[in-house]
């Protein structure tokens, strides 16, 4: 039973794009509760390589100076999908990038057409040779009219960051919505971009000749929010998160509450309590505002919990729930309908098992079984889960958990 309070992280897909965005300027970018986890780590490495001076202290990190470099580091933009998001903002100062196909989750095929499409809307010139992208509009960006034919989140990042810069007026439409992107356009606004309606599937951006300095606190990270508070709810326990945004958390709340965990809110806190009656909820992903697919598999878990039948459905990644055949064999009931698609009936008792973390939220959704399994789990490749989650274990060590890393 976990009991306590604690302090939920920044955004960390806030995080990645407004790290991004301070290759736009080469003054100093301030950020604020910046999460301590891996993609941070490896976005400022890349940074690094653009000769950008970082400095972090305790959870802000400062950014400064920019050069060009060509080609970006392989072995950097491997690690993770967001080194895409250098893209954008390197285009639009520099007029040329050259980049290997970004790494990150197998969770599905993850195109980056949309980046593309996006950016030849503003006069980039993109062409492919073996191992990599060259991306140029030497003669500069120029405004233009976008329709995103997937709402794709970093694809309306990089547009964004690539259009703030260019000459004239940008619309993107079918843009995506995402708390983050919100956050991004935040951002870039207090550097001195014109942006109107990020938040909604219409965004205007208004080129100006260039962007200065600024001091930017990261939403904090409502995944992270959700998914602590499923595991305190299926342990049976009361926690207290702080660092929160409930009244921007819609339809996560929504559900959870559907769901049965009872919690309150309260400014930035939101208080789970006990006792929980679980009950089956179905789920079905889409673009915010409707339920995030980052989601899912901590959901997973939660609906083994529950009384009944869930049918959760995840539209967008076909590699997601693969995952779950290690839950069946810890004692869950799901079945997989097809990729996009499980049925889970619940509760079930689970019991501990050897496993291997997949993906950074499939990985976190293991370590949640483990709390509640009987006997002791052990979860190899914890590294996907530090991606995303910072000191997951100490956190919830100090909730009541009995959790070690051992190396
Ligand atoms: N898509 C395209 N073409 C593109 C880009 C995307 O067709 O050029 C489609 C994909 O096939 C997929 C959907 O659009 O159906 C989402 O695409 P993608 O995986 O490219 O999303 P993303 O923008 O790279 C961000 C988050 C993901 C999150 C998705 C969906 C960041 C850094 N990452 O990725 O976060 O799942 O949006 O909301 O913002 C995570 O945090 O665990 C994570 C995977």
């Amino acid at each position: 039973m976990l009991s306590g309070e604690v302090s939920v992280g920044g955004s960390k897909n806030a995080v990645l794009p407004c790290l991004a965005a301070a290759l736009l300027t080469d003054e100093e970018v301030v950020l604020e509760n910046v999460p301590g986890i891996r993609d941070v780590e490896s976005m400022s490495e890349i940074l690094h390589t653009f000769g950008c001076a970082i400095e972090r202290t305790d959870n802000s990190v400062t950014i400064s100076g920019t050069r060009e470099v060509y080609p970006v580091d392989d072995a950097l933009t491997s690690r993770l999908r967001a080194s895409i998001l250098i893209l954008g903002p390197l285009l639009g100062r520099f007029g040329r990038v050259e980049i290997a196909h970004p790494g990150g989750d197998i969770i599905g095929k993850r195109p980056i057409d949309m980046h593309f499409d996006g950016l030849r809307g503003l006069g980039a010139h993109i062409e492919q040779t073996n191992s990599h992208y060259v991306v140029s509009a030497e003669k500069g960006l120029v405004g233009g009219e976008i329709f995103l034919e997937e709402a794709s989140v970093t694809a309306t990042e990089n547009v964004m960051m690539a259009a703030v810069l260019a000459q004239g007026k940008t619309v993107i439409r079918n843009a995506a919505s995402e708390l983050h992107v919100v956050d991004l356009a935040d951002l870039l606004i207090s550097m001195g971009a014109k942006i109107e309606g990020a938040g909604t599937n219409r965004i205007t951006i208004e080129g100006v000749s260039s962007l200065s300095g600024v001091k930017h606190r990261i939403r904090p990270d409502e995944i992270e929010a959700a998914t602590l508070m499923i595991a305190a709810a299926v342990t049976g326990g009361s926690v207290v998160l702080k660092n929160t945004d409930p009244e921007n958390m819609g339809i996560i709340l929504t559900k959870l509450r559907h769901a049965g965990i009872s919690f309150s809110t309260e400014h930035d806190r939101i208080t789970v309590t006990a006792p929980h009656e679980l009950v089956a909820t179905n789920v079905h992903t889409n673009v915010w505002p409707a339920f995030p697919t980052d989601l899912v598999s901590p959901f997973t878990i939660l609906m083994t919990q529950a009384a009944g039948m869930s049918l959760i459905h995840d539209w967008m990644y076909e590699g997601r729930f693969f995952y779950t055949d290690k839950l069946v064999t810890m004692g869950a009931n799901i079945v997989m309908a097809d990729p996009h698609r499980i049925l889970v009936y619940g509760p079930s008792k689970l019991s501990a098992k050897n496993l291997e973390s997949p993906d950074l939220r499939a990985g976190m959704t293991m370590v949640i079984a483990a709390l509640i399994a009987e006997g002791t789990t052990t979860i190899e490749h914890v590294e996907h889960i530090e991606r995303g989650y910072e000191k997951i274990d100490e956190r919830l060590r100090s909730l009541g958990a009995q959790i070690e890393r051992v190396e």
